[in-house]
């Protein structure tokens, strides 16, 4: 079974979460493609699809959301999953958390996972700097690869599930 895990990422973070799961993935057998989601140039080749981005503003990466409105149709044939990666302290209170869940409907995911991120303050820019500084959330790497890997496991647990049936 060929297996595409896709990520929109800005600076980093989420884009070693999405290649834990491929490698996780890959140790079951299957034929995994990792790429950022705008080098996707299509995904007729593949069974199943793994999607996820990072939030900024409660909006996934635009290459992560172009990639499946773009292939919403298509995708709805197939086996997917999607994650988010963020900071949700960095939501004000009553926003609502990301446009990913309409997603997860729209292309009828399996599952939408959400798992903390990792914020590098140095790393913004100015814009980003004063809107963090106004919000203050916790800053550094609260990613939690055990929970990433379980996650990862379950999925090929269900793909192995998929392909004898
Ligand atoms: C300017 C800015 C806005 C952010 N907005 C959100 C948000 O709306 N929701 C959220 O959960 N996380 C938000 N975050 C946290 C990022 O999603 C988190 O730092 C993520 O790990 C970044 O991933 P990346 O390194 O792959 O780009 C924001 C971070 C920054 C710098």
């Amino acid at each position: 079974m060929k297996v595409l895990v896709a990520v929109g990422s800005k600076y980093g973070a989420t884009r070693e979460v999405a290649k834990r799961i491929a490698d996780q993935i890959a140790t079951h057998g299957f034929e995994v493609d990792f790429r950022d989601a705008g080098d996707v140039q299509g995904i007729h080749y593949y069974e199943a699809v793994i999607l996820g981005s990072a939030v900024y503003g409660g909006l996934w990466r635009r290459d992560a959301s172009g990639l499946l409105k773009a292939h919403r149709d298509e995708l709805r044939t197939k086996d997917v999953w999607l994650f988010s990666v963020g900071m949700e302290t960095v939501v004000k209170p009553g926003q609502p958390l990301d446009e990913s869940d309409s997603f997860a409907r729209e292309v009828a995911a399996h599952e939408h996972a959400r798992f903390p991120g990792a914020l590098d303050y140095e790393k913004l820019n100015v814009g980003e700097k004063a809107l963090i500084r106004a919000l203050n959330p916790p800053k550094g790497d609260f990613r939690d690869f055990t929970r990433v890997r379980d996650w990862a496991e379950s999925i090929a647990g269900q793909l192995e599930e998929i392909a004898i049936s």
